[in-house]
């Protein structure tokens, strides 16, 4: 009974490990991205990630709206094609909803947030 008690927190304590280490080595992806695959009428959007990842409130799931619990996040691309495919919305509608959805809401709020206008993520070609 000893033994299978001893045997018993062990692998309490091992479970535990395996969680903490999976937790820390979540995939964040990259600091930062140049949106534009489906550039054609607007220019590319330069988007922080690591900055939006550090707002307060904001969890992956704010964005990744997909992924499941211990799972690494895709790509938004990988499901929002440049043109509306069935039920899954184009790219365009995917991030004008998300991501200006967010600054628009905050703005209503009086918060300090991203751009609204169009120039302000379309940035003009230098
Ligand atoms: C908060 C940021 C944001 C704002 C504000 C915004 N967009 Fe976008 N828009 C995006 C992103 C991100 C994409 C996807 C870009 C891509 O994949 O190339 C996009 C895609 C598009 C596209 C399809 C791609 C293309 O180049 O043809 C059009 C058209 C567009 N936006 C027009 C507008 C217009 C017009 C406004 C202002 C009324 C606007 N956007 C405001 C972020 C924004
Ligand atoms: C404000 C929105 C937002 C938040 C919050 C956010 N992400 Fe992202 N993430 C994106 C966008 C946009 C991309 C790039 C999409 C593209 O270009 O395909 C991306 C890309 C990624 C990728 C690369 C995916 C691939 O297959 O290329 C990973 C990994 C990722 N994010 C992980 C995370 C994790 C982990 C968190 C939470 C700690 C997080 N993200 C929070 C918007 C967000
Ligand atoms: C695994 C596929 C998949 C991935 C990855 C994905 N989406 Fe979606 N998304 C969908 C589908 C399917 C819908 C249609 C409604 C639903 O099922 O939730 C949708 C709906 C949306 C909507 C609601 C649009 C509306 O009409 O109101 C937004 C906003 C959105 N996605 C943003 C994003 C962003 C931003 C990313 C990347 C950070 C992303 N999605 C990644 C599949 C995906
Ligand atoms: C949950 C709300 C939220 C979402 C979703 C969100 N943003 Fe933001 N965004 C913010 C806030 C808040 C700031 C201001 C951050 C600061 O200056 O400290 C910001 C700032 C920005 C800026 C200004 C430059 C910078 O990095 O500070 C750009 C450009 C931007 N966002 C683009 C995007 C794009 C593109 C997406 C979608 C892929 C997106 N945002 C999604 C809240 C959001």
């Amino acid at each position: 009974m000893r033994k299978f008690i001893a045997l018993m927190i062990g692998t309490i304590f091992l479970v535990g490990a395996v969680a903490v280490i999976s937790a820390a080595e979540v995939n964040k992806g990259a600091a930062t991205y140049t949106i534009d695959k489906c550039k054609k009428r607007k220019q590319s959007v330069e988007f922080n990630h690591a900055k939006h990842q550090g707002l307060e409130g904001v969890t992956c799931k704010t964005c990744h709206h997909k992924v499941k619990k211990g799972e690494t996040p895709r790509g938004c691309f990988q499901c929002h094609q440049c043109k509306k495919k069935g039920n899954i919305p184009s790219a365009r509608t995917a991030f004008h909803r998300n991501c200006r959805g967010c600054h628009a809401k905050m703005k209503k709020a009086g918060k300090a947030t991203g751009p609204t206008s169009c120039t302000g993520c379309h940035l003009k070609k230098k």
